[in-house]
């Protein structure tokens, strides 16, 4: 990648960041709290965040699932946005980082509307499926992504009909495209899991997708946007 390329998309991104205000004191807390615990795994960028935002809003969602916390960056943007009786369930495996965002949700005034569950979120997926969580409005998945896959069709059954799918990361440079593809920086698997993950968004009749390229400090990279189906012809 050409580091004028990345030096110009970067200037887009501050200049996005600042005119549109996508930043504030309590979201930069919770990114110097994970930069000095020293965290490797990348929360989503300012833009995605407020992007989050508005679809929790445009939506109306007043149930909505993650599934992949880190410190709780995008957990406190969509749970913002949700009106005053409205809940979000996020999923995290490590409890090291379920615990700092517990602390950064509560910083930001939003513990009383996110539950923080830890455990792999094959297993606490099962389970709300199981117990007959009542179904979901939106769902963002961002965690390993070599479950993007199983994570779908479990998130499927959670979703009421109409409801939003957003999905962090599935371009990764490109890489998900090219057979010989790699991305050091994906869990191992990963880009496997990806592309079954779009041949289930492209197959299952379930749900309609699309896929928009991003770029920003970060490099090249996308997120999925899939409505469940409602049974009506559009
Ligand atoms: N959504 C966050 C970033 C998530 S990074 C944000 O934008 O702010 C990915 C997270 O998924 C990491 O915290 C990682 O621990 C978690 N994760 C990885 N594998 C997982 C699994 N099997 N079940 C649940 N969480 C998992
Ligand atoms: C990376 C970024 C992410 O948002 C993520 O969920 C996983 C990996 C990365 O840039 O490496
Ligand atoms: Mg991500």
């Amino acid at each position: 990648m050409a580091d004028e390329a990345r030096a110009l998309w970067s200037t887009v991104d501050r200049y996005v960041a600042e005119t549109l205000g996508l930043r504030d004191k309590q979201l930069q807390e919770v990114l110097d709290a994970s930069e000095q615990a020293g965290i490797r795994h990348g929360s989503i960028p300012p833009y995605l965040g407020r992007f989050l935002e508005l679809l929790v809003r445009i939506g109306g969602a007043e149930r909505v699932l993650e599934i992949g916390t880190l410190s709780g960056y995008s957990t406190i943007w969509m749970a913002r946005a949700l009106p005053p009786d409205g809940r979000l369930v996020t999923l995290e495996a490590d409890p090291r980082y379920a615990e700092l965002a517990r602390q950064n949700i509560a910083g930001a005034g939003l513990t009383d509307s996110v539950e923080v569950v830890v455990g792999r979120a094959l297993d606490t997926l099962s389970a709300l499926v199981e117990r007959g969580a009542a179904p979901f409005d939106m769902t963002f998945i961002d965690a390993d992504k070599k479950n993007n896959d199983a994570y779908l069709e479990l998130v499927l059954k959670l979703s009421r009909p109409g409801a939003t799918i957003v999905a962090d990361n599935v371009v990764r440079g490109g890489a998900v495209a090219d057979p010989h593809g790699e991305d050091p920086r994906l869990d191992s698997g990963g880009l496997d899991g990806l592309r079954r993950f779009y041949k289930r968004l492209g197959d299952d009749p379930r749900v309609s997708a699309t896929a928009i390229q991003t770029v920003d400090h970060k490099g090249h990279d996308g997120f999925a946007l899939a409505r469940v189906n409602d049974g009506r012809s559009y």
